[in-house]
């Protein structure tokens, strides 16, 4: 085992460090002149619907590519965990497309709700890493996610893939129905291949930052994660790897759903880690985190150069396009778990209660 790490301490580090591979793995022969290649969606009719159900990080993908389906491809999209979708009577409308999205392709909830659309007459749609596995069989088409195997049972690199895979369907959908603005999908088709490179070259530091935060909030006993818009779904995904393997409890939320409970909590000895970079809801997100320090909060906000909120301790990133930004908020959140779990003392790898795969019920 020591000798598959390739020299990094723990699988989950040397995941989150292949994400820059994994994303030009996935780029790889699916674009070409100006235009994405995505056969295996042209077997497809254009949803007229898209039902995403998967559970864990998966999920958090899926409620990731809900805001860029809805506003890029104009696709009204419902995103489910799969163990709430199984037992609920859902109802299917003409033209739906079930997308379900699994690394494993082996949760028995996400397969179990495959059996319901099926039974409901949906086509299925797979966004699967592991070739040939029990959901890939079972869906009507399905795209692969090329992110390698992933050992570490907190996942990582899987859903830079699902992200990459989600997001050139979206520019695949939105170019069939011709509702997909030629200057985005020019832009997203320039800078995604110019990503792996500014991902690389970015992660060190990343790293060192994260290990020097960690190491100032590790006696925190809960953290609130905070984002708006596509950095909602990464701040439940921070909130989650967090909880996975460093055992601190932190709760994901909505920033702007804070006034209407949550912030009762907030005290100096509840510590916020907030996604307030450069988009058209900065000025939104820094209100909501000047309402946390008005109670004593002390806050870690990922920011873009020029644009930050003025906050105990800024994380600066360098800033990108668009959706791209995400790629680089994933592993910073990624690595502060992971550097935390490490200064705690924690199992990485094998974090207790959990299992890579949850096969059963
Ligand atoms: C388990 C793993 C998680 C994963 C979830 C969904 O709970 O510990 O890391 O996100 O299953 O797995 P899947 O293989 O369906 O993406």
């Amino acid at each position: 085992q020591a000798a598959q790490k390739d020299g990094y301490k723990h699988f989950m580090l040397k995941e989150i460090f292949e994400q820059p591979k994994v994303i030009r793995d996935c780029l790889t022969g699916r674009i070409q002149k100006g235009r994405v290649v995505l056969p295996e969606l042209d077997a497809l009719d254009i949803p007229g619907r898209l039902t995403i159900v998967a559970c864990g990080t998966s999920y958090h993908a899926g409620l990731w590519a809900k805001y860029l389906l809805e506003s890029w491809a104009r696709i009204p999209v419902q995103v489910e965990i799969a163990s709430e979708f199984r037992y609920r009577d859902s109802v299917f409308l003409p033209g739906d497309l079930v997308l379900t999205i699994s690394q494993s392709g082996e949760t028995a909830d996400t397969q179990a709700a495959i059996r319901i659309a099926r039974e409901a007459g949906a086509p299925i749609l797979g966004l699967c890493n592991v070739v040939g596995s029990s959901i890939a069989r079972e869906s009507d088409s399905v795209v692969y996610t090329q992110a390698g195997p992933e050992i570490s049972v907190a996942s990582t690199k899987a859903m830079c893939s699902q992200m990459v895979l989600l997001l050139l369907m979206t520019l695949s959908w939105g170019v069939r129905k011709g509702v997909l603005q030629g200057d985005i999908l020019e832009r997203c088709l320039h800078d995604l291949p110019l990503l792996p490179d500014q991902l690389e070259a970015e992660l060190p530091t990343i790293r060192e930052k994260a290990k020097t935060l960690s190491q100032g909030y590790a006696d925190a006993r809960s953290f609130f994660f905070l984002g708006r818009g596509l950095n909602f779904p990464l701040a439940l995904e921070g909130a989650l790897k967090l909880k996975e393997i460093s055992y601190i409890h932190a709760e994901g939320y909505a920033a702007g759903e804070m006034k209407h409970g949550p912030i009762a909590l907030v005290d100096q000895h509840f510590p916020t880690f907030a996604m307030a970079l450069g988009d058209e809801l900065l000025q939104k997100v820094a209100s909501n985190l000047q309402e946390v320090q008005a109670r004593g909060g002390r806050i870690i906000a990922l920011v873009n150069p020029g644009a930050a909120p003025a906050v105990e301790d800024p994380w600066v990133l360098p800033d990108m396009w668009g959706p791209l930004k995400s790629f680089l908020v994933l592993p910073a959140v990624q690595l502060f778990a992971y550097e935390m779990a490490v200064y705690l003392g924690k199992d990485v790898d094998q974090p207790r209660n959990l299992a890579k795969s949850v096969t059963v019920e």
